[in-house]
């Protein structure tokens, strides 16, 4: 398999992705391709990546100026006393603005990591290696850094774009399968959002996709790093195109919420649902052609999530479902915008609904046998 370059331009920075299997060892290559020299730099890993996937990578540096924390990536961890603790590490080793901070790991590590990086000194280098199928499809690209706090998740945060991304499919395979179908979630809302061809290429090979086979879980990441390139780069800070990428989002973070972002349902889950719900609302206002919708919803009962989470998300009072959608900032106090899809490719952002109308919607939706 060859490696992928994908070249990111910003206002605020242009930096590489390097996507490709069994690359983790090039790290040097990449940096000297870069033209970035590594001072002092503090890699941290997630807990869970196997060692010898992290044996591989440390072999890359000077061990002289290298220092190491472990993280256990967790929402609880996401948040100040995080921050604090890498900050401390690197005051104490006197890192400066030209030193690095080197992430390994999800997307729970990459946004702490990141925001660590944009806030230390105003900023130091930043490399991000992501390690889980999520990160390497979505949260690696496009520099939104963050935490949570008490008051809700990824409150605190800032855009800040790393150096230098690599993206080693290898280090998938140990993930568990839950988190392979989270990583899906985003690849289906990229195909959706990019177009009827990207759409054929899942459909056609999602048995060859979840199963991590290296040319086609390859392709299925580049295209998501394409669309989600193509969006931030004519919109970095979300003031109007990026607000696409959130398509079956209103719905799922409601789930999440309801549910107190218990364990029970992960965020691709409830992604996975929030685009069945999405699609359906589309074609209930015509928007989506039946042939097209027949064609989405065929594939999303395709994936098989787990029986426990209908039973959970069928269980959540709609009232409950609804108050959470009016909380997110973008509505009105009668109204809640969704984003819907017209077509592979064509998307309404600003659809506003009413409240009356989108309550007898889950009411339908709820009902229905697998939420089908
Ligand atoms: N910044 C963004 O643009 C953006 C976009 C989407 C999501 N996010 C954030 O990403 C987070 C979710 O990221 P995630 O789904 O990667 O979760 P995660 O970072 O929690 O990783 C999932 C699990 O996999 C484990 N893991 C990681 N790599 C592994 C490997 N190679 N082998 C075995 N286990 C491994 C982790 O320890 C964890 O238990 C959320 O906090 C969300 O807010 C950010």
């Amino acid at each position: 398999m060859t490696l992928k370059t994908i070249k990111i331009n910003t206002k605020s920075k242009s930096y590489n992705i390097f996507l490709g299997s069994n690359i983790l060892g090039n790290l040097r290559t990449f940096l000297k391709r870069e033209n970035l020299r590594l001072n002092k730099s503090l890699l941290i890993i997630d807990k869970n990546i196997p060692t010898n996937f992290t044996k591989l990578l440390i072999k890359n540096f000077n061990k002289r100026n290298l220092f190491i924390l472990y993280f256990v990536s967790n929402e609880n961890n996401k948040d100040q006393r995080s921050i604090e603790k890498i900050h401390n590490t690197l005051f104490s080793k006197n890192f400066n603005r030209d030193d690095c901070i080197v992430s390994f790991g999800g997307g729970i590590l990459g946004d702490v990591a990141g925001f660590a990086a944009s806030t230390y000194k105003r900023g130091i280098k930043f490399i991000n290696i992501p390690s889980t199928l999520l990160s390497q499809v979505d949260s690696s690209i496009g520099g939104k850094t963050g935490i949570n706090n008490k008051f809700g998740k990824n409150l605190i945060g800032s855009f800040y774009q790393p150096d230098l991304v690599i993206s080693d499919t290898k280090v998938l395979k140990s993930l568990p399968k839950r988190e392979i179908i989270c990583g899906y979630a985003e690849i289906l809302k990229s195909c959706l959002l990019d177009s009827k061809k990207s759409f054929k290429f899942i459909d056609n090979n999602l048995n060859k996709i979840l199963s991590l086979d290296d040319h086609y879980i390859t392709n299925a990441i580049l295209i998501s790093c394409l669309l989600k390139k193509k969006v931030v780069e004519k919109d970095e800070k979300e003031k109007n195109l990026r607000k696409i990428l959130n398509l079956g989002h209103t719905f799922a973070h409601a789930y999440e919420a309801s549910l107190s972002y218990s364990k029970k349902l992960n965020h691709g889950e409830a992604v996975i649902i929030g685009l069945k719900n999405s699609i359906n609302f589309s074609r209930k206002l015509k928007k989506v052609s039946t042939k097209n919708y027949q064609i989405i919803n065929n594939h999303l009962s395709r994936i098989k999530l787990r029986p426990e989470i209908y039973k959970l998300i069928k269980k959540i009072k709609i009232s409950k479902i609804i108050n959470f959608m009016k909380s997110d900032k973008k509505n009105t106090s009668n109204k809640i915008n969704l984003i819907l899809l017209n077509d592979f490719g064509r998307i309404q952002i600003n659809y506003q609904a009413k409240i009356s109308q989108l309550k007898n919607f889950l009411v339908e939706e709820l009902n229905k046998k697998n939420l089908q």
